[in-house]
């Protein structure tokens, strides 16, 4: 009996898998993390209608999917100012800060900073979100919401991101606008009706 078991390394057996199995339940967990942010993102537990949507959630919920990818050249600073919630799609909302960061990083070389702000100004909601990236060139400026409009290399962009942005904002009876500068950064500025209760 001893010797079958030394020869299959059972003693080796039994610590390693104490260890494979510790690092399986780490593992476990960090998937069980990932499907909760990607469930709370996509709300495949809600309806699809309009219903109240608190921005600044829809914000935090966004930035820990990306926040992984962009964390290392990226300074996200967060100025939120009161609560806001807006009549809408939570889902297409997220969808809309994902293209805005996601563009926000890509714009940025080599270290930059992203900075959200919001406000409430008279019952609309203003949401501000900044880069100190490359900017967008004034000619650019016209053409940066058409479908299929890239500045990216083939397989980097589809230049779909902003025109989903401004067709999400559009159905929530909002308004986009952008300003830039080369070499300085650019700031995307949403303003929607905001709910009040
Ligand atoms: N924050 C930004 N800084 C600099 N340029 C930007 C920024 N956001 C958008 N752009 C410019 O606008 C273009 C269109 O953006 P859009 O998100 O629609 O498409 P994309 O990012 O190129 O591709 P996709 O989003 O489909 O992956 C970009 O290629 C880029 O030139
Ligand atoms: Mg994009």
């Amino acid at each position: 009996m001893q010797e079958l078991m030394k020869s299959n390394d059972v003693d080796y057996i039994i610590i390693d898998s104490e260890k494979l199995l510790n690092e399986t339940e780490e593992g476990l967990s960090r998937v069980i993390g990932i499907v909760d942010n990607l469930r709370s993102f996509s709300r495949v537990d809600e309806e699809a209608e309009k219903g109240e949507v608190d921005i600044h959630k829809c914000i935090d919920s966004t930035l820990k999917i990306i926040e992984s990818k962009i964390k290392y050249n990226c300074n996200i600073v967060k100025d939120y100012g009161e609560s806001i919630t807006v009549k809408g799609e939570a889902g297409k909302l997220n969808q809309v800060f994902m293209n805005l960061l996601v563009n926000a990083s890509q714009a940025i070389d080599d270290q930059g900073e992203i900075r959200i702000k919001t406000e409430v100004r008279d019952n609309k909601a203003i949401i501000k979100i900044s880069d100190t990236g490359k900017g967008i060139e004034d000619k650019h400026l016209e053409t940066i919401f058409d479908p299929f409009f890239t500045t990216k290399k083939v397989g980097e962009g589809t230049g779909l991101g902003l025109s989903i942005v401004y067709g999400v904002i559009e159905e929530h009876c909002g308004k986009i606008s952008v300003s830039s500068q080369v070499g300085v950064g650019t700031t995307f500025k949403i303003v929607l009706p905001s709910f009040v209760s």
